[in-house]
């Protein structure tokens, strides 16, 4: 196939026509203005001429002017086009580099960079555009790594439960008595979980969970998780306080979901804190909407682990949390379904040993057009 030319030779070319037009018009212009400008000044200086001296002096004239014209003319052309091959070069290699960082990214390579042009505003906005979504690529790529890695992890530990147990049966070590049986129901009770966990944060990051919304007084919600968990605490030791502040307003929120996050930062916060601490489930009014917040006096959370407890799997200790059959995926799910609802979840601590505050900010419940597009594809 014929190779069509590039951007540089394209650049030259068109600067070229309009040093040629330009050129033209020149001439033709100074044909047209300069010999009736020389009768005049002869008129003027020497009066009425011959007409042979008349024609000889234009001649001169014309031939002396052409001249200098076209040396003039050449030197113009040659540097111009050498002007305009460096001026070219200049503004076809950002568009070489894109199309080759494209090529890298399009090849699986996330490392792709474009460095600063300096050719403008809107040369600056398309390499920052490109590089932040390189960066975005890159970071989805590793995060779907590590989450290949944890997803084998996790299945690991109750698959080689579950396979030493069946070995020492068909061995004739074990027998299938109640023990047993206990071990294996849990054991494939904890990666049913896991499997459910997994799909259900996939499902609601790709906006495809279903919630069932209704508006219920805030009370509702908040009573609802800890009574779910009121028996874990008082087992523990740990006070349990709920308040919900006066004039705080209905939530439009599909209930069974937000009891679950509820739950799940409850379950959370009384795992981290030790005997006679204090836990508190709050829900207050805010900017229209409604703050709920569980707050602890617990072992608080390190400042470097606050930007990821809400990625799955990431535990701040993970021997310790691991211990106590976390996975690490309730934060996860609780951002999801919190996102899902059109909101928000944060987590502060003042750093270890002073306690954690998990605040979830729900949107007014009448902001209808958001809330309708977070069932988007349900
Ligand atoms: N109230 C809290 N105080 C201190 N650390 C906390 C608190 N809540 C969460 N964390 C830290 O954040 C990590 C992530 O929490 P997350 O709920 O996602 O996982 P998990 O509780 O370990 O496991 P899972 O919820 O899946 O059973 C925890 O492992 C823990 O290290
Ligand atoms: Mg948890």
């Amino acid at each position: 196939m014929r190779r069509r030319p590039g951007l540089a030779i394209r650049l030259v070319l068109a600067q070229l026509l309009v040093i040629f037009v330009g050129l033209l018009t020149l001439a033709a212009v100074s044909l047209a203005v300069g010999p009736p400008l020389l009768r005049r000044h002869l008129r003027r200086a020497v009066g009425t001429v011959s007409p042979q001296l008349s024609r000889h002096l234009e001649d001169a004239f014309l031939s002396a002017g052409g001249i200098a014209l076209g040396i003039g003319g050449a030197a113009f052309l040659t540097a111009a086009l050498v002007a305009a091959v460096l001026l070219s070069r200049r503004l076809s290699r950002p568009v070489r580099d894109l199309a080759d960082a494209a090529g890298r990214v399009a090849g699986g390579d996330y490392t792709a960079r474009l460095r600063p042009t300096f050719l403008g505003p809107e040369f600056d906005a398309l390499t920052g555009s490109f590089n932040t979504m390189a960066e975005a690529l890159e970071s989805t790529e590793r995060t779907r790594r590590r989450l290949l890695g944890d997803v084998a992890h996790e299945l690991r530990t109750p698959l080689a439960t579950i396979e030493a147990y069946l070995e020492g049966l068909a061995d004739g070590v074990r027998t299938l008595d109640e023990h047993t049986l206990a071990v294996l129901g849990a054991q494939t009770g904890r990666l049913h979980r896991l499997v459910e966990e997994i799909s259900l944060v996939s499902r609601a990051e790709e906006h495809r969970l279903t919630l069932a919304r209704t508006l219920v007084p805030a009370a509702r919600p908040v009573e609802a998780a800890a009574a779910a968990v009121r028996p874990a605490f008082q087992a523990k030791g740990v006070a349990l306080h709920v308040t919900v502040a006066a004039g705080t307003p209905a939530l439009n929120v599909d209930r069974d979901r937000l009891v679950q996050v509820l739950v799940n930062l409850l379950t959370n916060a009384l795992r981290h804190t030790p005997a006679t601490g204090t836990v508190t489930l709050a829900a207050e009014p805010a900017d229209g909407g409604v703050v709920l917040s569980v707050t602890d006096t617990g072992e608080g959370i390190a400042a470097e682990h606050l930007p990821h407890l809400f990625e799955r799997f990431y535990r701040a200790d993970p021997a310790r949390d691991r211990e106590h059959g976390g996975s690490g995926i309730g934060l996860a799910i609780a951002r999801a379904l919190v996102q899902a609802h059109g909101g928000t979840i944060t987590a502060h601590s003042e750093g270890p040993g002073k306690g954690a505050v998990f605040r979830i900010s729900l949107p007014p419940a009448d902001d209808r057009p958001s809330l309708q597009r977070s069932n988007v594809g349900a």
